[in-house]
């Protein structure tokens, strides 16, 4: 399967869920390639890191840009039984060749205004791109959501979702975490980061099962 995770609007956590995924679905079925398009690649950086400190299981990671993202992504998908493309953050022809290929889209917003704003254009980017790619399926993953659960934000947002005819929201709300900035800065997988964030690790293989299962 093509994951595309991508999205507009820059750091709304596209490489933090695409590395998290990409180690957790390696140490699964192991055979999966992150596709990096961002020209500033921090998800490479985040696999050499990885490598450096010899975390298992490797991650493989490749590097494209502009038109290869779409031809080269087809060619790739026949020797690695998952993809995770991580792709910039704006309107690119990464993002619009990403969406050309992929089976699913994730779209990782904050809660907050400045990010739904985005969701007109991508709706509209989805819905350009499915005349094409009939298969594409786009979601929204919240991110960085606050973890008060008497900040109801996340909720108001699915409700908001609603109204995007190609876009639906995943039940998975992953909210703003130490241990996602402390795991990335290791090369690690929140689930393989110590000490144990029990709350983070339920919310990101949440989103795993709905990504996979
Ligand atoms: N759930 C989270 N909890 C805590 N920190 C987070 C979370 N998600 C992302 N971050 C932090 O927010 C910052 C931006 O995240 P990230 O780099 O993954 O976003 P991005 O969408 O890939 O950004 P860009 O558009 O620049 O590529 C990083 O410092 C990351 O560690
Ligand atoms: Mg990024």
């Amino acid at each position: 399967m093509i994951i595309l995770i991508g999205g507009e609007k820059g750091g709304p956590g596209k490489t933090t869920i695409a590395t998290n995924i990409a180690a957790i679905r390696t140490s699964i079925v192991g055979d999966v390639l992150l596709v990096d398009t961002d020209k500033q690649p921090t998800s490479s950086y985040w696999c050499s890191l990885r490598e450096d400190k010899g975390i298992a299981p490797r991650v493989s990671s490749i590097q494209k840009y502009d038109k290869a993202v779409r031809t080269e992504i087809v060619e790739l998908s026949k020797k690695y039984s998952d993809i995770i493309i991580d792709a910039g953050g704006r309107d690119s022809p990464e993002l619009r060749g990403a969406l050309l290929v992929c089976d699913k889209a994730i779209f990782p917003l904050r809660p907050s205004q400045f990010d739904l704003w985005t969701l007109g254009r991508l709706n509209t980017l989805v819905e350009t791109a499915k005349e094409i790619n009939e298969k594409l399926q786009a979601y929204v993953v919240i991110n960085q959501s606050s973890p008060n659960p008497a900040v109801k934000e996340a909720e108001e947002m699915k409700g908001f979702l609603t109204e995007f005819e190609n876009i639906k929201a995943l039940n998975s709300v992953i909210c703003e975490r130490i241990a996602f900035r402390r795991a990335a800065l290791n090369g690690m997988a929140v689930t393989e980061y110590k000490p144990e964030d029990i709350k983070a690790n339920e919310e990101i293989m949440g989103l795993y099962k709905e990504i996979y299962e």
